[in-house]
């Protein structure tokens, strides 16, 4: 047991972790870097005990213990057959790796239980945090609940949350930290449009470029419970956890559960700070080695081209008109197998539907490849129709249980991926698919949100989760090379534990660009845009019937991994050259988009949302402004750039604008619209520039370039 107390200093660039170690770990700061003699320094921080309450401080541990007399959402729940339910571990080794990183074992001989906590922070200022529950003694223990803990500073008293639903993905809230704190409960068996497993925690009117913030992304695809717990003594503490399903969790002895990877990141500059502290340790550590270097080609997409309705010859059609545009990879979404004439049937029957392809998929992606593009196949796994072959010879692979009926979820249910044999066929099904055919990508997609998991009448739904990463996890070891995208009725399946082994996400369902703009926000605070699936539709949106200029769906699907979602064939000539020069906008900005600094920039119209990508030698910039409704005022005030180099000149110039924005509603445009301008990065950040008057639901863009 270690007796003595010992402060280790995990240090970033921008952030430190000060963590006291004694019987139980306890992170005593988290801000700042600090230097000097820190294991002397922390004394300052000895807290008083007040009367009325227990004679002796307890800290707040990465693991609270109610043994311990802390009375707070306890790290651990669980028991054996009734006993051994208040745990306490005492730490008997500490390993300190050469990653920045901390390993804790902690013992309870009593309750027979070991804990090992792992804790690092990686040089983009990430802490990784998670915990690993041995059961040492004979006789099962069951676990009811195992969370991550973290703790907050007292001056953390505001929040921002997630909501959303499909169509209306990763929608921000704003809301002071009450006392009592908040909680979000996801029970939706995968990652989910409602909750986006996140949170931000930050000082008083903490903004984009301002203020304190700790930032929270929990890595996990199934049910979660976020809870921030502000304590009667003022104390805080962001909590995160999976949550197990009654009687899901049993360890016999010797066997062990993980608690997800909690991710979390601390910044004094604001959203902007901390969104670049994710997107680097993304880019870095979490998307795999083969995806790092390749550029991310653009997209066609057939989904809202041609739904259920495929015809070779004119999908062949399709795929000629989208490489004359520039497109780079050509996707045909649902509709290819067997049976599959609408969403009432056929999942589960991969099988290629001859009635549609009488003569096979190759010539199609022969005639893809040829025109020089990569081909991509859509699949949704782990559903199943009860109208498909596959559910006639095998209805016990349903995910249900027995005895009950379940709601369907796009008339679909889910396959029960504990049932060896059902997850062996999809896997089978997949390599077959990616075995014989050139194809280079996969969007994979989930449909439906689990309502019975259920195997042999227990819960299942932990391991549904942990079976799905499993199933990608195998074929991707047969495939490397192939991309796979993320998709579950759009948004509904994005985190970090996902994107390990994948390469992007389709954010959305809905193309409309005004949707997109607050979509794509909410998404830029955690994921970098390379991994944000964002495609141009047709200028009538299929999913609110709004109509946009291809301006403003141009700009908007510019910044994410780009693409279009429509039919090429039927479109106007007009429409397709709108496609073509915003593909070779992207084209020509790819390198910096994927590549740069991503920041949220202030703006002085409440009707304005402005977005920018700085290159990291802050030689070039990209700056979109998007007047998501009628100007406030008659004027806009002024547009400033921020994150360039103070000292550097820049030439600035404006690269696209709606047709109109020279005549429409104004009399004259700022000069600098007309002609460009030069100015020091130092003035673009202090001073500005004039905003040009814009129309409701329009963009333009800006470019910087350093003299
Ligand atoms: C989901 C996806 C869409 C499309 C359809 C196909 O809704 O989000 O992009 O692939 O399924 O059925």
């Amino acid at each position: 047991m270690m007796n003595e107390k010992q402060v280790i200093a995990l240090s970033g660039q921008h952030s430190q972790l000060l963590i006291k170690v004694g019987e139980a770990p306890e992170i005593c700061y988290w801000g700042k870097p600090v230097s000097g003699d820190v294991s002397q320094f922390i004394n300052a921080l000895s807290r008083p005990v007040p009367y009325g309450r227990l004679d002796k401080d307890v800290p707040m541990t990465l693991s609270p213990e109610l043994a311990r007399g802390l009375f707070s959402s306890p790290g651990l729940e669980g028991h054996r057959d009734g006993k051994d339910w208040a745990p306490a571990f005492a730490v008997i080794d500490i390993d300190q790796c050469a990653d920045n990183g901390l390993a804790l074992t902690a013992e309870d001989t009593v309750a027979g239980l070991r804990l090992v906590t792992e804790l690092n922070l990686d040089q983009h200022d990430v802490v990784k945090v998670r915990h690993t529950l041995i059961n040492t003694k004979a006789g099962v223990y069951q676990v009811n609940r195992f969370a991550n803990t973290l703790p907050l500073p007292e001056r953390a008293n505001e929040l921002m949350t997630y909501y959303g639903r499909w169509v209306h993905e990763f929608q921000t809230v704003r809301q002071a930290l009450p006392q009592g704190g908040y909680q979000q409960e996801n029970r939706r068996g995968r990652t989910s449009h409602e909750h986006y497993p996140a949170l931000v925690a930050g000082t008083t009117h903490f903004g984009e470029q301002q203020g304190e913030v700790w930032g929270f992304h929990f890595a996990w695809s199934g049910n979660h419970r976020l809870r921030v717990d502000v304590k009667a003594d003022g104390r805080r503490f962001m909590q995160a956890e999976a949550i197990y399903l009654p009687g899901e969790i049993a360890l016999a002895e010797g066997e062990s559960l993980s608690t997800p990877w909690l991710y979390a990141s601390y910044s004094a500059d604001g959203l902007n700070g901390m969104s670049h502290h994710f997107h680097q340790h993304v880019r870095h550590s979490i998307l795999t080695n083969e995806m790092k270097a390749k550029t991310r080609p653009i997209h066609l997409n057939t989904w809202e081209g041609i739904y259920f309705d495929h015809d070779p010859a004119y999908i062949e059609q399709m795929a000629s008109q989208a490489a004359e545009m520039g497109v780079e990879r050509f996707i045909i979404d649902d509709g290819w197998f067997k049976g599959r004439n609408g969403d009432k049937a056929a999942l589960g029957d991969w099988f290629l539907d001859e009635s549609k392809y009488p003569n096979g998929l190759a010539p199609i992606i022969e005639h893809v490849n040829k025109l020089g593009m990569e081909f991509g196949l859509w699949f949704e796994p782990e559903m199943i129709n009860k109208d498909s072959d596959l559910y006639r010879s095998h209805p016990e692979w349903l995910l249900a249980v027995e005895g009950y009926e379940q709601p369907t979820g796009r008339n679909q249910y889910a396959l029960d991926l504990s049932n060896h044999d059902a997850f062996e066929f999809v896997l089978a099904r997949l390599d077959h698919f990616l075995s014989h055919y050139n194809i280079a990508y996969i969007k994979w997609d989930m449909n439906r949100e689990i309502v019975q998991p259920g195997h042999q009448g227990k819960a299942s739904g932990h391991q549904q989760v942990e079976l799905y990463y499993q199933l990608v996890d195998k074929l991707r070891a047969k495939h490397p090379l192939v991309e796979i995208e993320s998709c579950a009725a759009g948004g509904g399946r994005i985190d970090f534990e996902v994107l390990k082994r994948t390469h992007r996400f389709w954010a959305s369902d809905n193309n409309d660009a005004l949707e997109r703009q607050q979509i794509q926000r909410g998404m830029s605070y955690f994921f970098p845009p390379e991994v944000m699936g964002s495609h141009i539709g047709a200028s009538h949106c299929h999913s609110t019937r709004r109509r946009h200029s291809i301006n403003f769906r141009g700009l908007t699907a510019l910044f994410g991994h780009m693409g279009i979602e429509l039919d090429p064939v039927r479109e106007c000539d007009e429409e397709k050259q709108g496609f073509e020069k915003y593909i070779q906008l992207h084209k020509s900005l790819r390198e910096l988009l994927h590549t740069g600094k991503t920041l949220r920039l202030p703006a002085d119209d409440p009707a304005h949302l402005i977005h920018a990508v700085v290159a990291d030698d802050q030689s070039q910039a990209v700056v979109m402004v998007a007047q998501l409704a009628m100007p406030t005022n008659s004027l806009s005030g002024t547009l400033r750039l921020v994150g360039l180099n103070p000292d550097a000149n820049y030439q600035i110039s404006l690269v696209d604008q709606p047709n109109n924005f020279f005549e429409g509603i104004v009399s004259c445009q700022p000069a600098w619209c007309y002609e460009g301008i030069h100015l020091s990065g130092e003035w673009c950040d202090s001073v500005g520039l004039a905003m040009p008057i814009m129309d409701a639901e329009s963009a333009i863009l800006i470019k910087l370039e350093q003299i």
